[in-house]
């Protein structure tokens, strides 16, 4: 009855010039190692479910790299958008597609973009998840300890029953989505929340369940009909349903309002891979703390940089402090890392 869902439909536009809308970070090798994200992704999740029950859902014009980076799936297990509406509407289509074909599912759903590396402790942590989920009916997510006050990530206030030890399943307070600064601190000091890792874990039963509470729109329109998924008609049908969707993520739609949520507490290592700064703090540096993938580069002078070129190129740095420096398509990125939450403007400000 396990069953994974991978959610691949993201732009990920910090990652310029490596990632571009045609091909964005999931789909990138970003440490160098020879797998993409993607790729990461499904080989974690096929530690727990077995690689026929996995899914992918993307955006249509990513259908040929899914298929292309990941051949053990088969065609029918990628799910495509013809729009991106956010989380929340590729959840309910493909939990409606899996309840179809099985009706005590259980599914991990997953983005595609983490990096974690630790994937024992990762098995572990969605075991004690999935057993949750099955027995007690519940929205299941897993919580990551925070380290800094980022508003980039949903909080989760838990009830502590006993000491905060890795595997403890504890019943959620309240979910809170990207909270402002002052918020976020806040949370960071009191000790009773945790970042949303954005892996949740539930029956498709359960999260249908949620859905017709809290979106009844976006549940009567995927499902209203079972009988649409796995027939020649799903497509077309799924279409239309995202045409009439509401743009809106699973956290506003259905985290924050639920009432029957749990965390499990997560001890692996785990990063949203959201910057350059993210990845170079994953990557092996030399003695001057620069770490350099793809070509030849040679630092003079220089410290705790990150350059990412081409295989087949070589650069020549000097007296060059904190910086990133990307070439990729013939475009050129040397930022400072610490206006790289800026890159997005940045894009913006070039394209006009
Ligand atoms: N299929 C599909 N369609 N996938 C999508 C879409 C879409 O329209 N939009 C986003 N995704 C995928 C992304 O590719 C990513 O893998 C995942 O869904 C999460 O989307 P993000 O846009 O990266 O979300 P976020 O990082 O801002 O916030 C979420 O993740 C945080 C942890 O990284 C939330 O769940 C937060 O609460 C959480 O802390
Ligand atoms: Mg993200």
């Amino acid at each position: 009855n396990k069953f994974a869902v991978i959610m691949a439909g993201g732009v990920g536009s910090r990652f310029w010039p490596l990632s571009t809308p045609e091909h964005p970070k999931q789909f990138l090798d970003v440490l160098g190692i020879g797998k993409s994200l993607i790729q990461m992704t499904f080989e974690r999740l096929s530690k727990i479910v077995p690689a026929e029950n996995i899914f992918v859902v993307t955006n249509q014009i990513y259908r040929d790299l899914v298929k292309d980076q990941l051949p053990d799936l088969s065609e029918e297990a990628i799910l495509t958008e013809p729009q991106r509406k956010n989380t929340a509407p590729c959840i309910a289509y493909a939990a409606s597609k899996i309840y179809a074909i099985n009706k005590e599912a259980n599914l991990i759903v997953a983005p595609s973009d983490h990096l974690i590396l630790q994937e024992e402790k990762f098995v572990r942590i969605v075991d004690v998840a999935l057993n949750e989920a099955e027995s007690t009916d519940c929205l299941v997510t897993l919580g990551i300890k925070p380290n800094r006050p980022d508003t980039g990530y949903g909080y989760i206030q838990f009830y502590q029953n006993g000491d905060l030890i890795p595997g403890s399943v504890c019943e959620v307070k309240q979910f809170m989505e990207k909270p402002n600064k002052e918020l976020a601190e806040l949370f960071l000091k009191s000790g009773d929340y945790y970042w949303n890792s954005g892996i949740f874990v539930w029956k498709a039963a359960t999260i249908l369940e949620a859905l017709k509470k809290f979106k009844p729109d976006l549940y009567s329109l995927f499902a209203s009909d079972f009988s649409l998924y796995n027939s020649p008609q799903e497509q077309e049908f799924v279409n239309t349903c995202f045409e009439k969707c509401e743009d809106i993520s699973i956290d506003f739609a259905v985290m924050e309002n639920a009432k029957n949520v749990k965390v499990v507490l997560a001890d692996f290592d785990w990063s949203d891979l959201g910057t350059w700064g993210s990845v170079y703090s994953h990557l092996e540096k030399d003695f001057n703390g620069n770490a350099i993938i793809g070509g030849k580069a040679q630092l003079i002078d220089s410290h705790n940089c990150i350059v990412n070129i081409p295989t087949n190129r070589s650069a020549l740095i000097q007296g060059l402090n904190d910086y990133i420096v990307v070439e990729s398509n013939g475009k050129l990125l040397i930022l400072s890392k610490k206006d790289e939450q800026k890159l997005k403007d940045y894009i913006k400000l070039m394209e006009e």
